[in-house]
């Protein structure tokens, strides 16, 4: 049977597999959507579960990584997944302050896979949210000093009905639309109230202090 995800399946509160999750965001640190796509399947298929990778063969694991580099994300993901399995049983602890236990899983991650699949309330920010919530402030105070400023921005946005379709929503903004480089505003859902599409400065934004 397909996999019921999608708007309709989301508003009806069904919530993505926490796995899938979690491995997704472990393989989207320092790697583009693109690049991981093939390998994310790949994986999937392969090993359906966390049970299933925790129970692999190290190299098994490290060979199917192979290519998307930044190895110890390998490494910490076959601990992870064997601290899942081992110590909750196969199932990922909900809460932010748990997951942040896990190998591998920072503040960020924590709150995407808290936020994505547990429609946890948390304050999801990565750098395409950084943008995003620079962009529609037209907040000129360069990076990283305004990065406490964009976690409020953001903060004041997450909403309390799902904040985790509203964390995915936002960050595939910033990916696809409020891109870095030639921003697609005459696509973006958010382009009326947007401070800097008013000001002509979406370009110029998020400021980055000189090296
Ligand atoms: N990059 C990292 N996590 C992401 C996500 N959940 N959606 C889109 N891009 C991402």
């Amino acid at each position: 049977m397909p996999r019921r995800t999608g708007p309709r399946a989301r508003a009806a509160g069904v919530r993505p597999d926490p796995y899938r999750v979690w491995l997704s965001e472990i393989m989207l640190q320092q790697t583009t959507v693109a690049a991981v796509k093939s390998y994310f399947t790949a994986f999937t298929e392969r090993w359906p579960t966390v049970t299933a990778p925790a129970s692999a063969r190290d190299e098994d694991v490290m060979a199917a990584w192979a290519g998307l580099g930044y190895y110890a994300r390998a490494r910490n993901l076959l601990k992870c997944a064997r601290v899942v399995a081992g110590d909750y049983g196969g199932q990922f602890p909900q809460d932010h302050a748990t997951l942040l236990t896990l190998p591998g899983v920072g503040r960020y991650t924590a709150a995407a896979v808290a936020a994505i699949a547990f429609d946890d309330p948390q304050v999801v920010v990565d750098g395409n949210v950084e943008r995003v919530m620079a962009r529609l402030h037209d907040e000129h105070t360069p990076l990283p000093q305004a990065k406490p400023l964009l976690t409020d921005y953001a903060a004041a946005l997450t909403p309390p009905t799902r904040p985790g379709d509203y964390a995915q929503a936002v960050m595939d903004l910033g990916a696809t639309i409020c891109t870095p480089k030639r921003p697609a505003c005459g696509l973006c859902p958010r382009r009326a109230p947007c401070a800097a599409w008013a000001a002509g400065t979406m370009a110029e934004l998020p400021k980055k202090a000189p090296k």
